[in-house]
């Protein structure tokens, strides 16, 4: 245990004597955190059939395994009378989601996944090579995305215990404001599941350049269970330049539907709405509001990823591997070794878990699927791993 802790801290000593708390990353390994390395790794293996796609344990992108509740699947079929319209009745989407967060309809700017909002966030206020000022590992999409459009991000190192470090990244904001475009904050962050608490939020929207913009993504808002944590959204209501990004994609088990959403400021959604390509679906649209609706569903999965998130670390916990106390529909073991073939071992015993986080190479991300995925991914990881004498993370 106490070599563990001493490796750790060397690992993020390490990581920050090396980087710099300036980061400028080569494309590459911006790459390799998000989707295109996914993809790219998913080539490398070669093609794989929707048998086998239907026969894998999918837990390596944080989705919803149980699938879209009854009232959110009815209210989706009974739109496809409208699958050949420009102009039909979308089910008042965007007023559901105002009535939501108490906000107005001019406050709330729809994306095809909050994908989309994190992408027109990026065009925004990155044109012209600005920065997009964030922590590391994050999620990977805002920094791959800055890249893209020949833009760039500073990268502030996670501290020792894996939280985001605000402090120094109000400081550099503060320092360097004038290159940069928009401060980014994942709460709770991915890929570590760790909240940003309430007070470290505030100390960011008051301490930061009174107009720079704040983009606040909340997409595993949901399952958070500790009141540590507060959405972003009162700060809209102040009038505050604060960007919430939010996705139906994860509580709402709407990921292939594509639906998510900004809410912001007017002035702000003014700017934002040319970059977005306004290309939801009816049927999404339709099924976005039931699940709106449908709270109780709702706190069904959370109940349901919180206990089996539960019963897998501490299964992996008794079996001697420190986890990363999470808030969300994932979380992070410590495996003590490369991550990379322990992907392919779970791979070969048709499981999918995630992909790297550099510079967390040792750790692997775990999303929560249902029992017998996890029960399944339990026993795989007991035949990949030796038993390990007992060790207790959160206790340090
Ligand atoms: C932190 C975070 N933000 C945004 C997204 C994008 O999700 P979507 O585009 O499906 O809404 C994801 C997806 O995994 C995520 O983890």
């Amino acid at each position: 245990m106490a070599k563990h802790a001493v490796s750790r801290r060397n690992f993020m000593g390490g990581m920050a004597a090396a980087v710099g708390y300036l980061s400028t990353r080569p494309t590459a390994e911006l790459w390799a955190q998000g989707g295109p390395a996914a993809v790219a790794a998913q080539r490398a293996r070669g093609p794989m059939s929707a048998e086998m796609y239907d026969r894998m344990v999918k837990i390596s992108s944080n989705e919803n395994n149980w699938g879209p509740p009854e009232s959110v699947m009815k209210s989706m079929n009974a739109a496809w009378k409208y699958a050949n319209r420009y102009g039909y009745p979308d089910g008042g989407i965007v007023q559901a989601i105002a009535d939501h967060h108490g906000v107005k309809p001019e406050n709330i700017l729809l994306g095809a996944g909050s994908g989309e909002i994190l992408d027109v966030v990026g065009t925004t206020y990155l044109m012209g090579g600005k920065k997009a000022i964030g922590c590391d590992p994050s999620y990977g999409s805002v920094y791959q995305h800055a890249t893209a459009i020949k833009a760039d991000s500073i990268r502030v190192p996670l501290r020792a215990d894996y939280s985001l470090d605000t402090s120094k990244m109000i400081e550099l904001a503060n320092q360097r404001a004038s290159e940069i475009g928009f401060y980014y904050l994942c709460n709770p962050n991915n890929p570590t599941g760790i909240v940003v608490p309430k007070d470290e939020v505030k100390a960011i929207v008051e301490g930061l350049p009174k107009d720079m913009p704040i983009l606040i993504d909340e997409a595993y808002h949901h399952f958070v269970n500790t009141d540590r944590y507060e959405t972003a959204v009162p700060y809209v209501l102040e009038g505050r330049p604060v960007i919430v990004a939010r996705t139906f994609s994860k509580i709402a088990a709407l990921a292939a539907m594509r639906l998510g959403y900004a809410v912001a400021p007017a002035p702000i959604i003014r700017q934002m709405r040319p970059f977005s390509m306004g290309s939801i679906n009816v049927l999404v649209k339709h099924g976005g509001v039931a699940s709106l609706k449908d709270t109780a569903a709702q706190a069904e999965v959370k109940r349901k990823v919180i206990d089996l998130r539960t019963k897998t670390t501490a299964a992996l916990n008794a079996y001697g591997y420190d986890t990363i106390p999470s808030e969300t529909n994932f979380f992070m073991v410590h495996l003590g070794r490369d991550v990379q073939p322990v992907i392919q071992a779970f791979r070969e015993k048709e499981i999918s878990v995630g992909r790297p986080f550099p510079p967390m190479t040792q750790h692997l991300r775990v999303s929560i699927g249902t029992a017998e995925d996890m029960d399944r991914f339990v026993a795989a990881y007991k035949q990949i791993f030796p038993a390990k004498s007992q060790t207790n993370f959160a206790a340090r």
